[in-house]
């Protein structure tokens, strides 16, 4: 099989779903499984990354096996394996580094480490086994990606190679909407429970701030969680209930009121920057990535902008912009076209930025004081001596 078309099997397991799929030539799934913990997670309100790491360990080998089976393929077809190597929870990662290694080193497979935002990105490409052929994004592009630990905008002028226009300076899109959610007694994840609480307000007029810091492209929600938490303990204290029962006691009605003005207020600026972005770069097309791009009101928001400015927008269906196997196929067969090859020695990098500002310092911190830090600063020295050593340089773009 040419390169072109190669079949990467891929496995994402860095947060709180189990992924496995089989992507050909980068965009087209043969089969995908996901397995969600949401019913895991949902009653501590967030995830427990024991809990998940120990889900991923039991769901794994079924994933394959139904996407193995489902696509009548087996591991020997497989061109090269691609997993997630960060960013996300290290136990969580564990597990599936740790499988894709074996899989690639039993049946003599290339292994292909994958950023877990560059996947949410490449998603954009994917299509599903029976969709009609359509065009790839054409560059130059704006992406945004909008999850549950990240949202940044981007500009790609070509393949894996990325400038970083803007990014949060606190919350996630994603986490405002967990947040806003628990705030509301809506429960975990909140960014689907807001949604559906929005769609039931009959007064739409809550406003809640948006934080626009200035011409920046950059990003801030916590000031909208700040100012939901006031409203909510002045509402409650005006009706004479305690605090201590913040969302849970307000009634349903007022809940869906202040769940759409969050949701205004989230998708506004998200929206207005990444439309602002495409016009002052002079994109040719506009991509959306990341579980708050399943979001139908920052879906439609950023459709009628595009579609005013003649624009096409790509925007993945909803199961592939939350966490999926088969957007880190997308991603990892641009790697693995562009020559990249990882080790046997490939290691987790829970807080791997996609791309970081120019001189901007690696975000992992070492805890402040004592034996506890030196022993940490040695084991990520020799875990960047590591990374260093197993992945060869792509020939184009590359994380930067
Ligand atoms: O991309 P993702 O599945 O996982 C991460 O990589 O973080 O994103 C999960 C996030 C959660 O914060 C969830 O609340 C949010 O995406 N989300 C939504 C919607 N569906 C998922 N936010 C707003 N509206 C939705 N419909
Ligand atoms: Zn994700």
């Amino acid at each position: 099989m040419s390169g072109r078309e190669s079949l990467v099997l891929a496995i994402e397991s860095s947060c709180d779903e189990t992924g496995v799929a089989l992507v050909a030539g980068g965009r087209r799934i043969l089969a995908q499984a996901v397995a969600s913990q949401i019913v895991l997670h949902a009653p501590a309100g967030g995830i427990v990354p024991e809990v998940a790491a120990r889900a991923h360990l039991r769901w794994i080998v079924p994933a394959l096996t139904d996407v193995l089976d489902t696509a009548g393929v087996g591991i020997s077809e497989v061109d090269a394996i691609a997993v997630t190597a960060g960013p996300g929870l290290a136990g969580s990662l564990l597990v599936g580094i740790a499988f894709a290694k074996t899989l690639a080193w039993a049946h003599e497979r290339p292994l292909v480490g994958v950023n877990h935002l560059e996947g949410h990105l490449y998603a954009a490409w994917l299509l599903d086994p029976d969709e009609p052929e359509r065009p790839a994004p054409p560059f130059p592009l704006v992406a945004l990606v909008a999850s549950g630990g990240h949202t940044f905008l981007v500009e790609m002028r070509d393949h894996l190679a990325y400038r970083l226009l803007g990014e949060t300076v606190d919350d996630a899109a994603g986490e405002a909407f967990d947040k806003a959610g628990r705030l509301l007694g809506l429960g975990y994840p909140g960014g689907p429970a807001i949604a559906t609480a929005a769609a039931d307000a009959r007064q739409r007029d809550a406003t809640l701030p948006r934080a626009w810091l200035g011409p920046s492209y950059d990003f801030s929600f916590s000031g909208l969680k700040t100012a939901l938490r006031r409203a909510v303990e002045s509402e409650l204290a005006a009706a004479g209930r305690p605090a201590s029962d913040a969302g849970g006691r307000l009634d349903a009605a007022r809940v869906s009121e202040l769940a759409w003005g969050v949701q205004e207020a989230i998708v506004d600026v998200l929206a207005t920057k990444t439309l602002r972005a495409a016009d002052e770069t002079a994109a040719r097309a506009i991509v959306l990535g990341g579980g708050v791009a399943s979001n139908m009101a920052l879906r439609e928001r950023i459709a009628i902008g595009s579609a005013a400015r003649g624009l096409p927008l790509f925007v993945p269906r909803p199961g592939l912009c939350t966490d999926n196997g088969a957007m880190i196929g997308a991603a990892g067969w641009q790697r693995f076209v562009a020559g990249e090859r990882a080790g046997s020695d490939l290691g987790a990098r829970p807080a791997w930025p996609l791309v970081r500002p120019a001189g901007a310092p690696d975000t992992r911190r070492p805890p402040r004081r004592g034996a506890a830090a030196r022993a940490y600063e040695a084991a990520l020295a020799a875990e960047r001596d590591a990374a260093g050593r197993s992945s060869t340089a792509t020939t184009r773009g590359g994380i930067r």
